[in-house]
């Protein structure tokens, strides 16, 4: 039996004052604390990104969540997320100081040079069950998807790790259509790739909407966990044995069941999900998932 951690948007900031998510100051403090005293009931710790507000521009963000996580000395693998390693060119002109696109190669940003090679292209088998995580800039500068290719194309049952939402990830409301753009180039490889049945990849995890979604594509399942410091201050376990993979949803004590700036009333509401807190928090469906393991 085998049990992890996984996590999404735990955007740290450096700055004390005029923060871009004031609300996640306090979590994102007790997260740490959390890790801590929480860590030895966890084999493995997955981040689907954003670990940062400011890491394209600060990399002081990144190194000191880099030095949090290896402090834990439990195996972990993060990938960056659209603060950590901005996937458009010009989203500087937009968030300037906070998204800054990197004009240079992939082993010169920010996250490459704290996190390495592992960072951006994660390959391990665990226990019979491939982990796969990956970056990835729009238009594919950084070849990911040839590499990615080659990785699915093992003949092991598979867990993928990346930051963005492949498809909607709610019927209506602003996760329907937002925010697919910044990858928009490659989204449909991306999702062609993940997806295709003959590459075993049992569930694709991901962030960035701050909402816990579970949607089935093909024989596959795409799972976004929200935000562990915003929002519903949620994080997923998985534990995975030789016939089942078993997710299931928590959510961290604290001022965690507000529903938070990112969302408006207007755009928080499907049929599936009637009110802003259900739409952002999930529903039964979205939180709890067992997956049967294939035969050898
Ligand atoms: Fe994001």
């Amino acid at each position: 039996m085998m049990k992890i951690l996984h996590l999404a948007d735990t955007h740290y900031d450096q700055n004390t004052e005029n923060l871009h998510y004031p609300a996640s100051k306090e979590m994102v403090l007790s997260l740490f604390e959390w890790l801590k005293e929480n860590k030895n009931s966890y084999d493995l710790i997955m981040i689907s990104g954003d670990i940062t507000v400011k890491g394209t521009a600060f990399i002081s963000e990144l190194q000191y969540v880099k030095e949090k996580f290896d402090a834990l000395s439990v195996p972990y693998i993060i990938i960056p997320g659209n603060h950590d390693l901005c996937p458009l060119k010009e989203m500087e002109k937009r968030y300037p100081g906070i998204e800054e696109y990197e004009y240079t190669s992939l082993e010169n940003t920010n996250f490459f040079q704290v996190f390495g090679e592992k960072g951006v292209r994660f390959s391990q088998v665990i226990n019979q069950v491939h982990f796969i995580g990956f970056s990835i800039r729009n238009g594919d500068p950084d070849g990911t998807l040839s590499w990615l290719r080659k990785e699915l194309e093992t003949p092991y049952e598979k867990i993928v790790i990346g930051h963005y939402p492949l498809i909607p990830t709610r019927l209506d409301g602003f996760c329907s259509t937002w925010d697919y753009f910044r990858i928009e180039n490659s989204l449909g490889d991306l999702k062609n790739l993940i997806f295709d049945e003959t590459h075993h990849v049992k569930a694709y995890f991901c962030g960035h909407q701050h909402v816990n979604s579970i949607v089935k594509v093909n024989r596959g399942f795409h799972i976004e966990t929200a935000s562990a410091v915003l929002g519903s201050c949620s994080y997923r376990e998985i534990l995975i044995d030789n016939e089942k993979i078993d997710i299931s949803t928590h959510f961290f004590i604290g001022e965690n069941d507000w529903v938070g700036v990112l969302v408006s009333s207007e755009t928080s509401h499907d049929v599936l999900h009637g009110d802003p807190y259900s739409y952002q928090r999930g529903n039964q469906n979205d939180l709890y998932l067992y997956i049967e393991r294939e035969s050898p």
